[in-house]
Formats: structure tokens, sequence, C-alpha cells
């Protein structure tokens, strides 16, 4: 019994031994100028989104508010329970796409609160370019519903858009992932009994009118929303009938004769205080099957982390002091510490949620490949959730290591983290670069959520390795011909791919492309995954046949 109690207190002396981390002196020239970088690219990040959230041009703003309308962040921000936080995603969808025309892609998504339920909003900018659907808007709105049904999410559609962008229409109909697809969804988060709720607060045409007419509950905004499948103009070259948008597709048409909407609302306030209240009403009980506990904050301050990561890629730095900053009271339990210690993983916490951590700390080997994989079959097996910390510039590389079998073993990594069932969230923190992409938990791996840092590069591989990859085929096809080529040349054959892989490894450029959820401020890292993993913890539904037909 003695020898019982004394262990007893040994374990829990050891729990204080986990807390991981150091002290930065503010006199570091290296943490000063780190420092100085990061807080640059934040600000820049900052200035950016202050931007794009503006949303369309002035022009288009003005008459929007002249016609009595709510913007589109302040329709969400009345829509939300006060206090709430909303964690947006796809903030830079479009970012320099089709002539930076599209501000986030003309469409806003995001969770909060709405009656205290984690809701997923989806709503349209009417400012750019009447909320219509480039491709893009097309490919977040789908990512948005996806986030929905797989968190088991209510759904809410703020609808303000005129349909699919007409002069775009080829990449926007007919494949797999077109516009369709959205219907699709929706009749499938239906059937599994995920709740989706419409408010139609301006125009909602064509195909767009789909989106009122397929979900659970429908509200109209008085004299501003319009639901029908061909507008006024069509009408008239198709039958030659004249008719006005509100006797077409109104309000008071949908309300009380053909049924489309189910509640007429005064304004845009009193419409999203009408939703408010259904999904007061939606008979919901969140009931995570997941042990968690107090939340306790780091040890140390998280904007620290600007000092810690070093600017350029190629400095290693210990990712144990960016785990420590980010999980609660700075306790990090590591497995295998000792083994394949180019990869960390352990157990902790974040705002008392249990984590498997998965972090890099250098380029991926056999035995940290290996390591991996066991850690997420604990993970999997206990039912914890992963959080992947990626900044890999990919596996070994040579004969040795070739030789070793470096291929097999990162694909048992990669397997591992294809067929974990538990949620995976995963930050891009640095280097994104080959299949290392793939074994820590990239897009394409299905992470619950995925973001980046501003400082983050993201491709195939870096450009220079590329540029070298490229000289060096084409050296070997001259030879062949007996010609040789002198530095200059070469250096002027990779001039443009360096300048392209420059480009395209910008998170920005990633971003606008949907291949995460959004870039967030390092600082933001701890807030946001507190956010991300309680709403994946709302668990899963199954389909029951049939959605809901409005009837
Ligand atoms: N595709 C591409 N651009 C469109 C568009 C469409 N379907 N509908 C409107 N736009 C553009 C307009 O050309 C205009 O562009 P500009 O600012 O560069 O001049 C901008 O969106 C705003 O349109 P406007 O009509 O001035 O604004 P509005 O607020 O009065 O009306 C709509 C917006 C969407 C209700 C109205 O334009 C409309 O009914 N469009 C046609 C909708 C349609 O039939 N879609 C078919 C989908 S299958």
């Amino acid at each position: 019994m003695y020898w019982w109690r004394r262990s007893y207190c040994n374990g829990y002396r050891d729990d204080k031994l986990k807390i991981i981390g150091k002290k930065f002196s503010n006199n570091d020239l290296e943490y000063i100028e780190n420092f100085k970088k990061m807080d640059s690219l934040v600000k820049n990040l900052r200035n950016k989104s202050n931007k794009i959230s503006l949303g369309g041009s002035t022009v288009a703003r003005d008459i929007h508010k002249s016609r009595g309308k709510l913007f589109v962040r302040d329709r969400i921000d009345q829509l939300l329970d006060k206090g709430s936080s909303f964690m947006e995603i796809g903030l830079f969808a479009g970012y320099g796409m089709y002539s930076n025309e599209a501000p986030s892609g003309g469409i806003v998504t995001g969770i909060g609160l709405v009656s205290g339920r984690e809701s997923m909003i989806v709503a349209n900018d009417a400012t750019v370019k009447g909320g219509t659907y480039y491709p893009i808007t097309v490919k977040k709105h789908l990512r948005a519903q996806e986030i929905a049904k797989e968190n088991n999410l209510v759904c809410i559609y703020l609808v303000d858009s005129g349909g699919a962008n007409l002069p775009l229409q080829t990449d926007i109909f007919a494949d797999r992932e077109g516009f369709g697809r959205i219907f699709y969804n929706m009749s499938r988060m239906s059937a599994i009994g995920i709740p989706q709720i419409s408010i139609v607060m301006g125009s909602s045409t064509a195909g767009g009118a789909y989106v009122p007419a397929m979900s659970d509950q429908t509200i109209i905004v008085k004299n501003k929303g319009t639901i029908f499948l061909g507008g006024p103009p069509l009408v008239k070259a198709a039958t030659g009938e004249i008719v006005s948008d509100e006797e077409l597709g109104g309000g008071d048409l949908h309300t009380r004769i053909s049924g489309v909407a189910d509640y007429l609302a005064n304004d845009d306030y009193h419409a999203l205080e009408i939703a408010r209240s259904i999904v007061k009403n939606i008979n919901y009980i969140k009931n995570p099957i997941i042990k968690s506990q107090k939340n306790i904050e780091p040890k140390y301050d998280i904007r620290e982390l600007y000092g810690i990561v070093p600017f350029s890629l190629k400095k290693p730095y210990d990712v144990k002091e960016v785990i420590a900053r980010i999980v609660d009271n700075s306790e990090f339990d590591e497995f295998k510490e000792r083994y394949g210690a180019s990869l960390i993983t352990g157990f902790s916490y974040i705002m008392g949620y249990p984590l498997g951590i998965i972090a890099n700390n250098g380029i991926l080997f056999s035995e940290s490949s290996l390591k991996g994989a066991h850690f997420i079959q604990l993970c999997e097996q206990r039912g914890i959730p992963i959080l992947f910390l990626q900044n890999i510039s990919g596996f070994m590389v040579g004969k040795k290591y070739e030789e070793k079998g470096i291929a097999k073993d990162g694909a048992k990594l990669v397997n591992a983290v294809a067929n974990a069932s538990v949620p995976k969230y995963t930050v891009i923190i640095g280097g994104s670069f080959g299949a290392g992409n793939y074994g820590m938990c990239g897009r394409a791996y299905q992470p619950k959520f995925l973001f980046t840092w501003p400082n983050s590069r993201i491709s195939v591989m870096g450009g220079e390795q590329a540029a070298n990859v490229l000289a060096t085929v084409r050296e070997g096809r001259l030879e062949k011909q007996g010609k040789k080529w002198n530095e200059t040349e070469r250096n002027k054959f990779k001039k443009p791919i360096l300048s392209q892989f420059e480009k395209e490894s910008s998170p920005y450029y990633a971003s606008a492309r949907l291949w995460d959820d959004g870039i967030i401020d390092p600082a933001d890292t701890r807030k946001i995954l507190g956010l991300a993993i309680s709403a994946s913890l709302n668990g899963s539904k199954e389909s029951k046949g049939f959605g809901i037909f409005r009837m």
C-alpha cells in the first residue's frame, strides 16, 4: 500500500516534468530578427484580410446599402450569438484570380455559434458581381458543405446571388464538382439529418433557386428576396409574359401561394432573428465522446512564436518550442523521445481537449516514419484526435536510404494517416514539400481543418531543387547530342522556373485556390485549434434514406 502511494506521488511529480519549452531572451539577436520578420508578415496578412473583408467595389457597396440591405459580414455578426467567435474559412479564396474582382470568392463561409449551436454559415456577397458563382465560389461553397456534413453542423445559407457567373460557365456547370454538386450535397446532408436553413435576402436565381427550395426551413425578406428559376427577362424572352420580380418570385408569393418559403421577414434583422429561433428549437444536445479537462493557458506567451520560428525554412529549430506555446500548461507527454527524433510525437491538451501531436523536427527518415505510424495507431485505438504540425522538406533520399526501404516505411506513415478515422487537424507552420505533405496529413488526407502560417511555403519541391532537376535533365539531353552549356546558360534556364516556384509556393497562392482553410496569425493558432476541435466533436450522422422534401 505504502509502495503504491509512493509511486502515485512520483507519478504526480512526473506530470510537472512534462512541462516543456525554454525562455528566450529579448536580447537574443536571432530572436529579435525572427520576431521582426514574422511581425511584418502578420501585419501584411492583417492588411490584406481587412481589405478583402470589405467585399466588392465602393460603387457596388453603395448600391447595396442604398437598398436597405446589410453587408454580408454584418449579417453574419447579427446572426451569431453575442460574443461568439467566427472561424472564417477561405477568406483568401480567389485572391489574385479573376483580375482580383472576387474578394473572398464572392462568398463568406465560417463557423460560429447560433443560439448556442455550432453552425456553418454560407453567405453570398451580393457586392461581388451580384453574388454570382465563380469557379472558386463553387469550390468554397462545397468545402463549407463538406465541413458541415463531416462535423454535423447546422448549415445556414444567407442567399443573395444571381447564380452562375455566365461568362465562366464552362468551369462551373457540368463537372462532378460543379454547381450541381451544391444541390446534390444538400440532398445528401438532408438525408443524414444535417439541418439546413436558408434566408433569402436578395436574389436567388435559376440554379440558385434550389438553395432555398432544398432547405428544411426557408425565410424570405419582404420586398428584397426573390426566388425564381427564370427571372423576368428570361420569362419575357421565353414566353412573352411581362411580370415584375416581386410578382414572379417575391416573399408574399412564396410564403402565401407557392410554399417555396416558410417565413416572411420584414427586413434583414428580422430574418436573422427568425433563423436564430429556428436553430434554438432544433432538438440537439452536444455529447462529445472525449475526455476533456480544464483549460490551462500555456506557460509562455504565444507571441514568442514570432521570435522562435526562423524566416528561412532551411534554418533548423526545435518544434517543441512551438508545442510549448500552444498546448495547455505547456505540458507534453512525449512518445519515443529517443527514437526517430526528426519526428516529434506525444500526447497533450489544447483548450482542455486531448490531442496526439505529430510535429516535424527535420526530414523524414525510415525510423521517424515508423514512429509516426505507430503513434497514429495509438491515437486511433484510443479515439484521440491528432494534430499535425507540418514543416517538412520531404522524405530522405539517397542510395543508403532507398536500400533501407524508405519508400515502404514512408508508405506506412501515409497509410496510417489516410486510414486514421479520428479527427485530424493540420497546421503548416513552415515548409510543405513533396511526399512530406502526404505523410504529414496534407489536404488530400482530409484533415478536418487545415490552416497555414504566413511564413509557409507549399509546393511539390523547393524551387531550387525543381530548377536543378530540370536543368540536369536538360543537360543530359544536350550531352547526348554532343552539346554543352555553360553556367550562364544554365542559370538563364533556371531563372523562370525559380520565379514560377517562388510565386506558386506562396501561402496566398495556396489559400486563393482553397488548398487550405485559411492563413492564420501564429499567435491565433491555439485559439483557432480550440474552435476547430470543438466544432469537430459534434459526432457524425447516418443516412436516413431520404432528406426532407419541401411540400
Ligand atoms: N454572370 C456574371 N456577371 C453577372 C451576372 C451573371 N449571371 N449577373 C450579374 N452580373 C454582373 C453584372 O454584369 C454587374 O457587373 P459590373 O458591376 O461589372 O457591371 C454586376 O454583376 C452587378 O449586376 P447588376 O445587375 O448591376 O446588380 P443588381 O444588384 O441590380 O442585380 C442580379 C444583380 C444578379 C440580381 C442581376 O444582375 C441578375 O438578375 N443577373 C442575372 C442572373 C441570372 O439570370 N443568372 C443565371 C444563372 S444560371
